[in-house]
């Protein structure tokens, strides 16, 4: 058991918002919804972001953007907006923190296609005129803190994050979110920590680093090659709403916790769906629910070391009804619980 303590330099403040601890839960479309944030803010994550909201359909109230904006019984709620009219997203803005967003962030990175073909997410990393706008118009807008998450640059030949996060300071954005990877990397290759020091470097409000934190030793060597003021979870958290709230734990004693029991994740499983069919509607959220039962089963099989059960894993994930979903999902746990045990 490591006990050596790995140093978050402070305490992190944004704007005014002081989250428990520098661990967040990263916006995640499709995946972070309001159902998997509760849990994961319970469990211990300093800050839970929300699916990004196109900004457009924020501000005409569109339901879907409603709902993807949902952050009741959050302490701290932050809405992630897309877009890249500074109008709209300034409304948008108003609407979020009006339905109760302590922090509005903006999307800046965000490689889809379908956003970048709008101009949004991280195509803004080639437009920073329009970038600032966007930012100054938000702060502007709301008395809540306005932060930004970016990617380091479009490609390798343009790395902007460290004046794109400079330019967003002097415009009042209170903290700055750094994916170590370019917009051409999508997902490929492994996120680069130390090029996020430069952003560090370049701005006085906090830092965060983000992209492949997936253990916690990936956490203190991601702080100590970005020498950023807190990490951001996306994929390492899906399937484990607890990990980020585990990274807080052992940021802050230098001990590793141990695992939720089988037992436990199960009930967390079994939360989330509950919490999905809520959210969405029994049809909707059976099918919305099948990738995080995926999930839960693939985390439950690295728990105890084992394969997961591929059948009862593709009963989870394709059946038609809860009954039968939560059915195979506990099928999935005995039999990983007794093969942990044989
Ligand atoms: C399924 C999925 C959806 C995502 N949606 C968003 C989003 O809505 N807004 C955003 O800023 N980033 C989004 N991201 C990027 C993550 O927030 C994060 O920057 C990226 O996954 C790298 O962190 P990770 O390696 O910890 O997952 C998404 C990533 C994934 C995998």
């Amino acid at each position: 058991m490591s006990t050596s303590k790995p140093a978050i330099s402070s305490q992190l403040l944004i704007g005014r918002v002081r989250p428990e601890n520098s661990v967040l839960l990263a916006p995640m479309s499709g995946v972070t919804d309001l159902a998997f944030r509760r849990i994961a803010a319970r469990t211990g994550a300093g800050m839970v972001v929300s699916e990004m909201v196109a900004s457009a359909e924020l501000a005409r109230a569109d339901d879907e953007a409603r709902l993807r904006a949902e952050g009741s019984g959050l302490d701290i709620h932050v809405v992630q907006l897309a877009g890249r009219d500074p109008q709209w997203m300034a409304e948008a803005a108003r609407v979020a923190v009006g339905a109760g967003a302590a922090i509005v962030d903006i999307n800046m990175g965000c490689p889809a296609k379908k956003v970048v073909g709008g101009h949004g997410g991280s195509a803004l990393l080639k437009e920073l005129d329009l970038a600032v706008r966007l930012i100054a118009a938000t702060v502007a807008a709301v008395d809540a803190p306005v932060t930004v998450k970016m990617r380091l640059g479009w490609d390798d030949s343009s790395i902007v994050a460290p004046e794109l996060a400079q330019r967003a300071e002097a415009e009042g954005a209170a903290m700055v979110t750094v994916h170590g990877r370019t917009r051409s990397q999508f997902y490929e290759g492994k996120a680069d920590w130390s090029a996020i020091a430069a952003v560090k470097d370049a701005v006085s409000i906090p830092v965060v680093a983000n992209g492949d934190l997936v253990a916690l030793d990936d956490a203190t060597a991601m702080l100590a090659a970005s020498s950023a003021d807190a990490v951001m979870i996306g994929r390492g958290a899906q399937g484990k709403p607890w990990f980020p709230g585990a990274v807080a734990a052992f940021l802050k004693t230098g001990v590793r916790p141990a695992e939720p029991s089988l037992a436990t994740q199960q009930a967390l499983a079994i939360e989330h769906y509950d919490g999905i069919l809520t959210l969405y509607g029994r049809d909707v959220g059976v099918r919305h629910a099948r990738k995080h039962l995926g999930w839960y089963i693939d985390a439950a099989a690295e728990t105890v070391g084992e394969d997961a059960p591929r059948d009862l894993k593709a009963d989870a994930m394709t059946a038609t009804t809860p009954e039968a979903a939560l059915s195979a999902l506990d099928r999935a746990y005995s039999t990983l619980a007794w093969r942990a045990a044989a």
